[in-house]
């Protein structure tokens, strides 16, 4: 499929300085998966929620993806702590790998993201009579 050049996610001030996370439903390689977007030192930083430890989604409660000091998004399974900025794992289970970034932007109050060939948006393809393939 073709990925639309960008897609509006939400307000740009529903995402607060290192509050919660909009979370949101994509497609990872073809499977249904969440991402989440938040904003850290004025940024907006964006990733698919599945730990680089074992694909589990990181927030402890939804939309909870930050520790108590606001610093770093830490797993709620097993406590991987991942630089917020970057998304690369600093302590815990899998230091040295890193979350799955997704291009996002800030542009008129608005929060865009930017799919890509390996993270898509939810579509129903479901194919008609006419474009289904041959049995
Ligand atoms: S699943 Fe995230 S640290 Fe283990």
């Amino acid at each position: 499929m073709n990925s639309p050049e960008r897609i509006a996610l939400c307000p740009a001030d529903a995402l607060v300085e290192r509050g919660r996370g909009h979370v949101f439903d994509v497609r990872l390689w073809g499977q249904p998966a969440r991402a989440f977007a938040l904003r850290f030192d004025g940024r907006i930083v964006a990733y698919v929620n599945r730990c680089a430890h074992v694909p589990a989604e990181l927030d402890w409660q939804p939309g909870e993806f930050l520790d108590l000091e606001r610093r770093w998004i830490v797993c709620s399974i097993h406590g991987a702590v991942y630089e917020p900025s970057s998304g690369h794992c600093v302590a815990g289970p899998c230091v040295g790998k890193r979350l799955i970034p997704l291009r996002v932007d800030e542009v008129e109050a608005q929060v865009y993201w930017y799919p890509s060939r390996d993270v898509e948006p939810v579509t129903l393809d479901v194919p008609t009579p006419s474009t289904a393939p041959p049995p």
